[in-house]
């Protein structure tokens, strides 16, 4: 079947479901060009609490779907591709943040959403890279603070906030790949381009920031800016949305290897499929979930 096809076929689909298609900024091209939201993931947990639609297909990855299902119990949430997981969340279980929990019982723990659902139920906020450093200076009275699971957000946010935080040894394979090297690199190609590295990155490559942004943030960015050249610190996805809405702007990657496989394995044929099949369905059990859903509401309030 033709792409032309295939999304004719979606659009009805979706119609018939009441669906909507949330994507995140990473996702293929052909996906971003369907979406109903295109976002980051503070971004499109927001969207995913507020919708009227009775199906959300989530092109992202699990922690997303599931927050998504977290948030909007009642509604059907689907993932295209169950194996699009993200390997940083797989890096803490719930079994593991509870006997970090017990060796620092005062603490007050704080997860990056980038987390599975069983680990968000263990934990007092969330966080997502756009609003890490204002969650963390909201706890105020907080004697310790845990910040799982990523050592370099949490190596940012404690230098943004000046408080130190028990952090978890884990990192997002995608965004280590850049460094400074690269970025030093792009910039002596391009000497006038601004440079925007998302706070997942090492601190080698945060240093060399002109701002540090979410991927949302960085699309905002780029239209305050009057820079004509950007150097982009973050998986290659976002590029297709900064190009399609900047045409007049050149964007360089800041690593063409910073890539997420599992974002890239959700493709059209996919989203037909599952709204043909209504698969694969994300569902969080009510133990789980209603505990969770208290980590992200405090952090969405
Ligand atoms: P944001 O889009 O929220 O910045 O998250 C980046 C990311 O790595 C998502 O997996
Ligand atoms: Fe996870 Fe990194 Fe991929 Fe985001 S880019 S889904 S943090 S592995």
């Amino acid at each position: 079947m033709s792409n032309e096809k295939l999304i004719e076929e979606i659009e009805r689909l979706k119609e018939k479901r009441n669906a909507i298609i949330l994507a995140h900024n990473y996702q293929p091209g052909e996906i971003q060009d369907i979406a109903d939201h295109l976002g980051d993931s503070l971004g499109l947990s927001r969207k995913a609490s507020k919708t009227d639609a009775d199906v959300i297909i989530f092109c992202g990855v699990q922690f997303m779907a599931e927050t998504a299902a977290i948030l909007s119990p009642d509604k059907t949430v689907l993932l295209p591709d169950v194996k699009a997981g993200c390997p940083m969340a797989d890096m803490l279980t719930a079994g593991k943040l509870r006997d970090l929990k017990k060796k620092h019982p005062d603490a007050v723990t704080v997860a990056y959403v980038n987390t599975n659902a069983e680990v968000k139920a263990e934990v007092d906020i969330c966080c997502t890279s756009s609003n890490a450093v204002r969650v963390v200076e909201s706890l105020k009275d907080a004697p310790e603070i845990i910040f799982v699971p990523d050592k370099y957000l949490a190596d940012y946010v404690s230098k943004k906030t000046n408080k130190k935080l028990i952090a978890w040894n884990g990192f997002c394979p995608s965004h280590v790949k850049i460094r400074p090297e690269d970025i030093l690199r792009q910039k002596r190609l391009h000497p006038g381009a601004e440079v925007m590295i998302h706070p997942e990155c090492i601190p080698e490559v945060i240093e060399l920031a002109d701002d540090v942004l979410s991927t949302e943030g960085m699309c905002k960015y780029v239209k305050k800016s009057r820079a004509s050249e950007l150097i982009v610190g973050t998986e290659a996805g976002l590029l297709y949305r900064l190009r399609k809405e900047n045409p007049e702007r050149r964007f360089y990657p800041a690593s063409t290897s910073a890539i997420c496989p599992t974002m890239k394995i959700i493709t059209l044929k996919k989203v037909l499929w599952s709204l043909q099949e209504m698969k694969y369905a994300v569902k969080v059990p009510d133990d789980i979930r209603i505990r969770a859903e208290m980590a992200v509401n405090r952090m969405l309030k």
